[in-house]
């Protein structure tokens, strides 16, 4: 694929503390942009970090034809930058685009536009431990149209940005019996900017009560433990790690899917199926919940120390070598070259041609 770049005449850098980003505001200088028109993608390129132009009209702003992905690089200790599953990220990318009646991009093309970004970014990406440069792959429909109806051209743009830890701390989590995040049948396991949107509200009055996010219960019988919107949820109850089921309505974490493989390959037995919010509060109550965490690009793992359901509290032990913070450890080190990367999740970003 030709990709086409135009350089930024002074960086920014230079005038950005990477040891103190606040999450999602911070850009680097540059950004993958291409177009979908005439039935393919086109005009692939790289430019500096700038407006667009939109028409009142766009689609993406009245029906919400939007997708996007979150991925990382980390660099090792020879500063060559680090892609993890990358071809994971285009897969599920896809599955949000045909869900959401968008053009699907090839993969090849999908990976070699982020290569291409991130070595060129490459100075961006943090030393600090944990932090990292975050990519955000994104598409949007850009018809100038206001019949509700599939667009017929697309924008798909890769931005990168230094990020630290979502989460600095355990999380506090209320489980809502009052909204939801999605149903079955419904675009729940699609990454579209309507699920978290359809968040703010019920985060909102998470937030107001104290809670730092909202713990989804599914969206029939306010039973079942979804996510929490930011993350995928796992439990630790009587030494066995259990996580909800994908079941359409749960977005396919890739960061599930790492820890999963990993907590396999330790021997903790893993279970993967439906987990009521009434049996974590039965486990708390005899005793046998001994952790819950999040997992998710942007939260790596994140302990959970207090649940609230209704009037019931669940207080949540976070210990200092708790299963989260072993994973964290891991999927760290795995990303930055220092613990051997047996699952081949790794793709190291040496020299790029066109850069
Ligand atoms: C990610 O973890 O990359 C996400 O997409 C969550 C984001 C909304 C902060």
């Amino acid at each position: 694929m030709n990709i086409s770049i135009k350089h930024i005449n002074e960086s920014r850098l230079s005038s950005v503390d990477l040891d103190n980003i606040p999450f999602g505001r911070v850009f680097t200088d540059h950004m993958f942009v291409m177009d979908y028109y005439d039935g393919k993608w086109q005009d692939a390129r790289i430019l500096p970090v700038h407006d667009l132009s939109i028409h009142p009209a766009n689609l993406t702003l009245h029906y919400g034809q939007s997708i996007f992905e979150g991925m990382k690089a980390f660099k090792n200790s020879d500063h060559v930058p680090i892609l993890f599953r990358p071809e994971m990220h285009a897969r599920r990318m896809n599955a949000s685009a045909e869900r959401m009646v968008m053009p699907t991009i090839d993969q090849d093309v999908f990976i070699e536009a982020i290569r291409q970004l991130v070595y060129l970014e490459k100075d961006w990406i943090p030393d600090m431990d944990g932090s990292a440069l975050y990519i955000r792959p994104f598409m949007f429909a850009t018809d100038e149209f206001l019949g509700v109806a599939p667009s017929e051209t697309y924008k798909f743009i890769v931005m990168t940005l230094p990020v630290a830890p979502y989460y600095d701390r355990p999380v506090k989590l209320l489980a809502s019996d009052k909204y939801i995040r999605a149903a079955i049948g419904g675009v729940g396991e699609a990454k579209t900017a309507g699920n978290y949107a359809a968040s703010l509200y019920a985060s909102k009055e998470a937030k107001s009560k104290g809670y730092d996010q909202v713990l989804w219960l599914d969206g029939k019988e306010f039973t079942y433990v979804q996510e929490v919107g930011t993350m995928n949820m796992f439990f630790v109850i009587d030494d066995t790690v259990i996580t909800p089921a994908t079941d359409g309505a749960i977005l396919k974490g890739i960061t599930r899917d790492t820890f999963l493989h990993l907590l396999k390959d330790w021997g903790i037995p893993v279970e993967e199926r439906k987990i009521s919010i009434q049996e974590v509060i039965d486990a708390a109550e005899k005793g046998t919940l001994q952790g819950a965490f999040g997992s998710g690009t942007a939260a790596v793992a994140a302990d959970v120390c207090e649940i609230r359901y209704k009037d019931q509290l669940v207080q949540v032990n976070v210990e200092e070598n708790s299963i989260a913070s072993r994973l964290k450890r891991e999927i760290n080190g795995i990303r930055k070259g220092e613990i051997e990367d047996k699952f081949g999740w790794t793709d190291p970003v040496y020299e790029v041609a066109n850069v």
